[in-house]
């Protein structure tokens, strides 16, 4: 197994992307401290499914729009299984909504979320790992929107495309401390964050008709970037993003 006595925290790992990310390394023998803001039970059957592969868990509920809330989700979660070698901070929302119609709510939920709870979380984490004088790992999970455009979501754009930069510079500023930082930036993922769309025949068969591997990813796709991008396999790495987007991309052609 790649991750033997790691232990991970992903955030926002109740459902989705996150809960097969947290299931996955947990497979590769990682510990697992799960996070979740909304969805406690959820969260709770994640870490029993966890504990069913053999592995440790605790279950940790945050807000991590406040810096409190990011420091406290690390302490919480050291206290819970001794350290925190790898930190996946995977939990994000998104809201549709013309520009001119974008709330100052709406906005401060999308930005705290995807973005200040990453770089605040990341702090505590590099804090937490310099104390041990450890290296470790942390991978975003962003968004192949960090890079191309998805009018109405434009909070939601800026989010990952400051999630994209955060990463590069800590990449540089981290790399001595034995630590190394990348992106993962999946396309349309088949999770609760697209419930909208999944049951919209006509907007699915459009975005179907715009991912070349002609299906949408699963979550697993995501988890099986991140257990590579968690394991020593992937040491040389940092700095970088992985899309896992079935073409989407860069997918243009002129008939
Ligand atoms: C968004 C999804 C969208 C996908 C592809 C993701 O980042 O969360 O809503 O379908 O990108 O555009």
């Amino acid at each position: 197994m790649k991750l033997s006595g790691k232990v991970a925290l992903v955030t926002g790992s109740s459902q989705g992307i996150g809960q097969s990310i947290a299931e996955r390394l947990a497979a590769e023998g990682a510990d697992i401290v799960v996070n979740y803001h909304s969805h406690p039970e959820e969260a709770d059957t994640v870490k029993a499914n966890i504990e069913k592969l053999g592995r440790r868990a605790v279950s940790i509920g945050a807000d991590l729009g406040s810096i409190a809330g990011a420091q406290k989700l690390i302490s919480d979660g050291v206290a819970g299984l001794g350290q925190i070698d790898l930190l996946v901070n995977n939990a994000g929302v998104e809201k549709n909504a013309s520009f001119w119609d974008v709330t100052e709510h709406d906005y401060d939920l999308v930005m705290n979320t995807n973005l200040k709870g990453p770089f605040f979380v990341t702090q505590a984490f590099v804090k937490h790992l310099q104390g041990r004088k450890s290296g470790g790992k942390i991978i975003n999970i962003s968004s192949v929107h960090e890079d191309l455009p998805f009018p109405h979501f434009t909070a939601y754009c800026a989010s990952k495309g400051g999630l994209k930069m955060m990463t590069r510079n800590l990449s540089i500023e981290l790399a001595p401390l034995g630590i190394t930082i990348n992106n993962i930036a999946p396309g349309a993922i088949e999770t609760p964050i697209n419930t909208a769309l999944l049951n919209d025949p006509d907007k699915l068969k459009a975005l179907l008709s715009n991912i070349p591997l002609n299906r949408l990813g699963k979550p697993a796709d995501v988890a099986s970037a991140v257990a590579f991008l968690a394991s020593s396999e992937s040491d040389y790495i940092t700095g970088t993003t992985l899309v896992i987007d079935g073409g989407l991309t860069w997918n243009y052609s002129e008939q």
